[in-house]
């Protein structure tokens, strides 16, 4: 296996969640005032309301970047995680979960966070019978991620620092960001980071093309938030201007793969194919857990994301965001190296 000489491969910086999952169907979302396939903020009580109302469902860690270091643990490789959970059930099941994936986690819980209404953040994910997912989240603990929960000694020791474009919604976390990011460039280290959701990047949009043009190296986005980006629906035109701006763009297209583009080059790699998409919760998550790995250890950036598809197709085969099977073994199957 090929090394870098960093202590972690990555460490991701983002809102620590955990995720209820139900089956639903269009006219529940139009019913909820939900939009497809998006994320929403709401409110501690507008969570209990759509909790209420939502069927029943599964419970499991989630949070977009940490699914994402999840997947780098299940890879084999070596993952760091910062983000902010209470001292609740829900943030010992998050922090045992990441922990179990053999992630390095230890920033310091938000004491009295459920008295204060800041519990740990939860995710209420409603899936159409196609797998789509729609999201409403309430941050909670991951609300109150400061710039001094950053451990900078610790990004100094990754080869790259993933952060979640989610983080520009908590007020706090965007000081948070900064920090992570002058930390990894002053160690010499790679900045990436997931533009998260479309609504993210339409609230957030002239913020998130600033540090994207000074601070990042790597982008990863789907199709829609690369489009919000540059507010165009020419893919090329999109693409073109994001690679102009970073060192690596790399754009997933759900079941039509993958575009990676570095400097004159581009790679288009397909998806892996998948009997029957389940839920696509962490579809982005997973390809970004094992483009990053890939890119961290100097694959060349057509193995980078073909780890990526593969993780990808994993887990949208089954519920939950994280991957159920050993994807350093699922690998191995595919004749993929790391
Ligand atoms: N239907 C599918 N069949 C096979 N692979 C898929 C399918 N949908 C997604 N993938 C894989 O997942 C990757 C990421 O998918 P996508 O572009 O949907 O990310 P995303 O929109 O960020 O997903 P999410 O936010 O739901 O996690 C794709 O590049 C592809 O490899
Ligand atoms: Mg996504």
């Amino acid at each position: 296996m090929t090394q870098n000489t960093a202590q972690y491969d990555v460490c991701a910086v983002g809102n620590a969640i955990v995720d209820v999952l139900s089956p639903c169907d269009a006219a529940f979302l139009t019913a909820q005032d939900l939009a497809p396939n998006s994320m929403q903020l709401v409110d501690a009580e507008r969570s209990t309301a759509l909790y209420d109302a939502m069927a029943p469902g599964v419970e499991a860690s989630g949070g977009s970047a940490g699914n994402t270091v999840a997947g780098v643990g299940s890879f084999g490789g070596r993952a760091a995680y910062i983000g902010k959970v209470a001292d609740d059930t829900l943030g010992q099941v998050f922090t045992h979960d990441i922990r179990a994936a053999g992630v390095h986690f230890d920033t310091p819980v938000l004491t009295g966070g459920a008295d204060q209404g800041f519990g740990t953040g939860r995710c209420l994910i409603n899936v159409l019978p196609d797998g789509a997912r729609t999201m409403a989240t309430f941050l909670g603990a991951a609300n109150q991620l400061y710039a001094d929960d950053i451990d900078q000694a610790l990004i100094a020791a990754s080869e790259i620092v993933y952060l979640e474009g989610y983080l520009f919604d908590p007020a706090p976390a965007r000081a948070a960001f900064e920090r992570a990011a002058t930390a990894a460039h002053q160690a010499g280290r790679k900045v990436a980071i997931t533009l998260s959701d479309t609504f993210v990047v339409a609230r957030w949009r002239a913020e998130l093309l600033d540090f994207v043009t000074q601070s990042a190296d790597i982008v990863l986005a789907n199709e829609a938030e690369l489009g919000a980006l540059f507010e165009t629906e020419d893919f090329e035109a999109a693409a073109a201007k994001l690679a102009a701006i970073v060192d690596i763009a790399a754009v997933t297209r759900g079941e039509h793969g993958s575009v990676v583009i570095r400097g004159d080059q581009r790679v288009t790699v397909a998806a892996y194919p998948v009997a029957k998409v389940v839920d696509t919760t962490g579809a982005g998550d997973q390809y970004a857990a094992g483009f990053l790995l890939g890119v961290a250890r100097g694959l060349p950036l057509e193995d980078a994301a073909r780890l990526g598809s593969l993780a990808a197709s994993e887990v949208i085969a089954h519920w939950g965001p994280r991957p159920m099977v050993k994807l350093v073994d699922l690998a191995a199957e595919h004749g993929l190296k790391l």
